[in-house]
């Protein structure tokens, strides 16, 4: 009896809210239970290959990426674009695992965005040293539902800023389980993720996988 209250407890203290900005907050240690998670990526890995995308301007991003869902997001010299087909592979991006699907639609309900259904779950990998720079999400066709952000892995410093580049921007550090949710007054808002660390963490080694669920059309 005092076990089970003990365990409710630690329960509910692992898991709380912090606000970042007006719609935008984070779900500290939301995952409960990662590794059936993260078997989904590696389900859709095993079919659509992580890889370093080209920005329009040239540059090769640090992170490798894939996606899953109907709409995978790409970019190459003709821009940033969701597309249909994996130009890598030639096919469909792969089913989005229910897993995944569920988790967002939880993570946004939590968030205060109810009937969440994403169409695009971008797969990030960050090994050491990788970044993201600040950036807006803007390909999407409709601004009015959130992104959802999950973070597994070693830890990385976000960052989230204004609407413009150049607005200071907050810096918060994310740990595995924890989902950055923002929409609403903060759809626009800048963000991006410094330089990862070393570190190294028993279900992903020394990487950070993000997962960035959309409804992008
Ligand atoms: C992104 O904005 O696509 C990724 C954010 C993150 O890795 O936390
Ligand atoms: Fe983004």
């Amino acid at each position: 009896m005092t076990f089970d209250l003990f365990d409710s407890v630690a329960a509910e203290v692992r898991q709380w809210q912090e606000p970042l900005a007006p719609g935008a907050l984070v779900l500290r240690g939301f995952v409960a239970d990662a590794a059936p998670i993260l078997a989904a990526v590696h389900a859709v890995v095993a079919q659509a290959p992580l890889r370093h995308m080209v920005t329009p301007g040239g540059h090769r991003m640090s992170v490798t990426t894939t996606s899953c869902g109907a709409l995978g997001w790409v970019s190459d010299d003709a821009g940033y674009r969701y597309a249909a087909i994996d130009p890598a592979t030639g096919r469909a991006w792969p089913v989005m695992p229910g897993a995944l699907v569920a988790l967002a639609a939880d993570a946004a309900e939590s968030a205060g965005y109810s009937g969440f259904i994403p169409d695009a779950c971008l797969i990030n990998r960050y090994e050491v040293g990788a970044r993201m720079s600040l950036h807006q999400d803007r390909n999407e066709r409709d601004f009015r539902a959130p992104i959802v952000s999950v973070s597994l892995g070693i830890p990385a410093i976000f960052q989230i800023g204004g609407m413009r580049r150049n607005e200071r921007a907050l810096r918060v550090p994310l740990a595995h389980g924890d989902v950055v949710v923002w929409g609403g007054p903060s759809r626009m808002r800048f963000h991006g993720v410094l330089p990862v660390k070393p570190g190294s963490h028993p279900l992903s080694g020394p990487q950070r996988i993000n997962l960035t669920f959309r409804k992008a059309g």
